[in-house]
């Protein structure tokens, strides 16, 4: 008979947020009045931009004449959205980048989740914890995981336990890391390295020849001044580190699906002869291989998010989700709950009293009707947490909180 990959032996049987999804629905069975408000997977809420959506009719309008319509694009992505990119994301900070260095994808999930191909398996994979899921899982569906032990750690991959203990600020790796996953503003904690504090990384990946995967899906969220944008804003970054940005968290493509990878040219790994070779190829090689490109009207779309009205308006967008979060952070103080994070990210992160994270969710979908997400969804070092997400509307934010106040802890 066919074998299986047995690495997905491994995982637990479902992903975080398809369990989550179950047990609101078998809740919802139960309870067909209950008005359940998510705060629970990080989604937006918030329409597209105008400027956006006035771009997209248009593109979809192009593809109707046979004078503008578009077949297969580059893999890469069209030069008009890299261009746009590098000119507003990366010159503005100093960055400089050429177009063959920036990958257009449908997703910072999927690319978080498929990067780790271009590597061998015999490297050691260190992550945050705790972490997006999607980082572990992956390295684990590839082999390089193995099984968990009772702390819930898979055997093979290297923890950097992130708790209030250590103000959330990842310890480097005792033992050598080759490819290591950060994410700032960190989801879920919510918190954020400063640019001192993200050097450390960035040194410790020069000094070791390790690879830094930077996840920075986030970054529109950042209100603080010495917080970095770019992994690249810190010095010898470009040898070490791949970014992975997406338009989801910072323009409401959630739904629509447009984000990008940076893989610089200088950055090389070895081979097991200990030749050197540029990742940028071998990541090109993969997409080329693997993927045909996002959808043309997607990527006129996001190209709008550029212009000085959807600029406006993505601004407004972030705005409002960012005063959801001082809205829980300020009714989160009358509860006596301890709380991190919602200061440069859409997450708060709560510390559960005298209880596990599942049972604080169950507590909060029971008495509240409130959904949220159980750290110890994101790995072993979110057990006792718990995270809400700022992206629902003010209404339903306002409303949890008041419900959430009413509730004993
Ligand atoms: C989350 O809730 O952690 C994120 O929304 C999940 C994602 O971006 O895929």
């Amino acid at each position: 008979m066919t074998l299986i990959n047995e690495n997905y032996l491994h995982l637990e049987e479902s992903y975080l947020f398809s369990e989550i999804n179950q047990k609101i629905e078998e809740y919802r069975k139960e309870n067909p009045k209950a008005n359940i408000i998510s705060m629970g997977i990080g989604d937006v809420t918030r329409p597209l931009p105008k400027a956006v959506i006035e771009a997209f009719h248009n593109a979809v309008d192009e593809m109707a004449h046979k004078e503008t319509f578009k077949g297969y694009g580059p893999e890469q992505g069209y030069p008009f959205l890299r261009e746009a990119i590098i000119e507003n994301d990366y010159k503005p900070r100093g960055v400089k980048l050429t177009l063959q260095e920036v990958f257009i994808s449908d997703g910072a999930k999927c690319d978080t989740a498929n990067i780790q191909e271009i590597f061998s398996k015999d490297n050691k994979v260190a992550i945050t914890d705790p972490v997006y899921p999607v980082y572990v899982e992956s390295n684990v569906m590839a082999g390089r995981g193995g099984p968990q032990d009772k702390k819930g750690q898979y055997n093979g991959i290297i923890y950097l336990p992130c708790t209030a203990e250590n103000n959330f600020q990842p310890p480097l790796p005792e033992e050598k890391a080759d490819l290591i996953y950060l994410c700032y503003p960190n989801n879920p904690t919510g918190t954020s390295l400063t640019k001192d504090q993200l050097k450390e990384w960035v040194d410790y990946a020069r000094d070791n020849n390790s690879i830094i995967l930077f996840d920075g899906a986030y970054e529109a969220y950042i209100q603080e001044k010495n917080i970095p944008h770019s992994i690249y804003e810190i010095e010898g970054a470009l040898e070490v580190a791949i970014e992975f940005r997406s338009f989801s968290k910072t323009a409401g493509f959630t739904g629509t699906r447009c984000a990008y990878t940076i893989v610089p040219e200088e950055l090389e790994a070895e081979d097991s002869q200990g030749r050197k070779h540029p990742l940028n190829r071998l990541w090109n090689r993969r997409q080329t291989t693997k993927f045909n490109g996002v959808s043309y009207p997607v990527q006129v779309a996001a190209a709008a998010t550029y212009t000085k009205e959807g600029q406006k308006e993505i601004k407004k967008s972030i705005k409002y989700y960012m005063e959801n979060a001082r809205i829980i952070r300020e009714n989160l103080k009358d509860t006596g709950l301890e709380y991190y994070g919602g200061v440069n990210a859409p997450y708060i992160w709560i510390k559960t009293p005298n209880m596990s994270s599942w049972q604080f969710f169950d507590k909060l979908l029971e008495e509240a009707q409130v959904v949220g997400t159980p750290g110890t969804g994101f790995g072993p070092s979110g057990e006792g947490y718990f995270r809400l997400t700022a992206f629902n509307t003010r209404k339903n934010t306002k409303e949890a909180m008041e419900r959430i106040k009413k509730i004993e802890f």
